[in-house]
This record gives structure tokens, sequence and C-alpha cells, in this order.
């Protein structure tokens, strides 16, 4: 079989990643911008963006970190708390301060501790948001010491998202990072208001390549990775064309002290080779067919945004992630340091 060298595709937005603040924000966000056109950024930064003058605040300081003649537009987001005001988040979303909220089920990742513990507490805020068409982003896991980890996005979708989705039918939903074929199922069942990022960590690897050969602090996350038949499930979704799924890295950066730990935190940096990951994935899969959509269409289609006008260029050239990306004298660990990766971008 003859294998495709070169090609390009809209330039792509990614719909979950986070920026960090301070020195973080500003060694890391090129590796993001300089391949993405949009992203959709997480509000849990320690202290969180709950205002509308933070998230200003927040945008400004993106901006301010990027190159001079860069064309990357940061799409902020509010995180829910129980003191969120529907007038706020009116005013908010049709001004174009928050395109969307997040939802942080209380302790369930990472600087989640401000979020919510029920849901049955932010009613007036879903309504209003469902009334204006402003997207939830969740995620979804409970947290309970008396379940097992590896079930927390599947007793999500059974016990908070279904009812979620009654009460609120016309709310848009997205459930980001989902890690089971639960998940792909739930998705894949619903005819509308319904979508889902997908992680290259999360498509790459299972919990196998985490915990079989030695731990490896740097694969672990939130939603944790799971058993290879859930991989699967996530990779025959993501093959199969549907709209439902669309490119949302995760791209979670912590200081590699808080990661080789006897407490590691949760999140994977991946934004210097998320997309490389995807293009591989989709080749292995023999669906590159459906691969622009994915990465540049799915996602504004569910948003209601229009297609970037920009493309990029990938090459297959492979090329090797550093080991190591130095934040001043601190370091961050990214996702495959000192691998290669197959293709380049241009
Ligand atoms: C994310 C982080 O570090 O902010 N961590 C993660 O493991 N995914 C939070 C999140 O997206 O859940
Ligand atoms: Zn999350
Ligand atoms: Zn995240």
């Amino acid at each position: 079989m003859i294998k495709i060298k070169q090609f390009t595709i809209i330039k792509p937005d990614d719909w979950h990643v986070h920026f960090r603040n301070g020195k973080i924000l500003k060694t890391i966000v090129k590796y993001t911008s300089n391949f993405y056109e949009r992203a959709m950024v997480m509000p849990n930064l320690s202290s969180p963006i709950i205002t509308i003058k933070s998230a200003k605040k927040y945008k400004k300081n993106i901006l301010n970190a990027l190159k001079k003649n860069s064309t990357f537009t940061p799409l902020m987001t509010c995180y829910l708390t129980i003191d969120t005001d529907p007038d706020d988040i009116e005013y908010a979303f049709y001004e174009k301060i928050f395109f969307a909220a997040k939802l942080y089920p209380k302790n369930s990742t990472s600087y989640s501790k401000f979020g919510i513990k029920k849901i049955k507490t932010i009613t007036n805020v879903l309504e209003r948001m469902q009334k204006i068409g402003m997207p939830l982003l969740v995620h979804g896991e409970i947290v309970d010491k008396n379940m097992d980890i590896f079930d927390r996005e599947k007793f999500f979708i059974d016990k908070i998202l279904i009812k979620l989705r009654k009460d609120f039918p016309e709310l848009k939903i997205v459930l980001e990072h989902i890690s089971t074929k639960e998940a792909v199922d739930y998705i894949q069942s619903v005819k509308k208001n319904l979508g889902a990022t997908i992680t290259p960590h999360h498509l790459m690897y299972n919990r196998n390549d985490m915990l079989s050969n030695g731990i490896r602090p740097h694969l672990y996350c939130l939603p944790i990775l799971k058993s290879k038949t859930h991989q699967e499930a996530l990779r025959k979704a993501i093959s199969s064309g549907n709209k439902k799924f669309f490119l949302g890295t995760d791209s979670a950066p912590h200081y590699y002290y808080n990661k080789e730990s006897h407490c590691g935190s949760a999140g994977i940096f991946n934004s210097l080779s998320s997309l490389s990951i995807y293009a591989e994935i989709f080749e292995k899969m023999h669906a590159l067919n459906h691969f622009e959509s994915f990465c540049s269409r799915n996602g504004a289609l569910f948003y209601s945004l229009p297609e970037n006008k920009n493309t990029i260029t990938f090459i297959r050239k492979s090329w090797k992630i550093p080991d190591k990306i130095f934040v001043g004298e601190k370091i961050i660990i990214p996702f495959l340091a000192g691998k290669m990766v197959k293709w380049t971008i241009e």
C-alpha cells in the first residue's frame, strides 16, 4: 500500500486545554497557538475563573503570551460554583466573554475543590444556559470513596448525565475527555445537544501502559486510563466519522516534582505532540478521511462557530519530542518525552 507523504487540512481547534497562568502560561501557550486556531480554555486555575473580571484578565494574559503575528483566539469558560449568578452568565455569554461554562463535580480532578456537590444547587444557572444556548462542559466523573475509580465515568452517565439531559433537554452538553465504551455508546445513542471530546492519550494508551511495566506517573490523568476494550471503543468512535466526537487534547501541565511524587497530580501535557498523535492513530485506523472533520469541523459545528480559514500541512517526517520543557528553572515533562513521532506539522 502506498503511504501518503503529506496532506493539508483546515487549521484545527483544541476544544479542551489547560494553559495555567504566570510563567507556565508564558512558556506553553505557543505549543497550542502554533498548531491550533482557537482553543476552549479551561477555567480551573488555582484561583478559578468564576467572574467576568477574572476571565477578562486571564484572556489578556493569554493574548500577551502570544507571538506578535499570532491569529490564535482563546475562548474563555466559566467555572461553575454554587454562587454563579445566571444574570452574569447571560451577560458574559452575549458579550462573548464566556463561550461555555464548566461543571467540575467537587474534588473530581485537579483544582476542582470549588466545584459542585449537588446539581440541584445550580438549577437556576442551568435553566438560563439552556434558554440562551450556552454550552455546558462537564468533567464527567462521580467521586465516592466506596466506588472504584475505573467506574467513575460510567456512574456519572448513569446517575447524573441521563437525568441532567432529561431535566434540560435543550441544554447543549459536552462530555469532556471521554474514556470508556459506555460513554461512546451513550453519546452515539443520543440524537442532539450532546457531544464529546477525545484526548490523544486516551486513544494511544490503556491502563497496562501506565501500570504493568513500572508505574508511569506521566500517564496519570483523570479520567484515568481504562482497559484496552475501552481504548478500542474510543478508536472506533473517531474512525466512524460520527460528528459528535471532536478534538480536545486536555493538555494539562504540572511540574515534574508534582507528578513524580508520593501523591502525584493528575494531568498530561501533550500540546507538543497532540496533532501528530491524532494523525498517527487515524492513519492506523485507516480513517484519515475523517481526520479533518474530527480536528477542524465537528467542534465548530457543535458550538455553532465558523470553520477556520487557515490551513496546516502534515508531513511524514519523524521528529523527537524533547525530554523536558524548562519553565525558568523548573521542569515539565511532556507527553512521550524522548520518543519519536511520525508526523511533522508545518
Ligand atoms: C486536569 C488538570 O490538571 O487541570 N487534569 C487531568 O487529569 N485531566 C483537570 C481535568 O481536565 O480534569
Ligand atoms: Zn476534566
Ligand atoms: Zn481538562
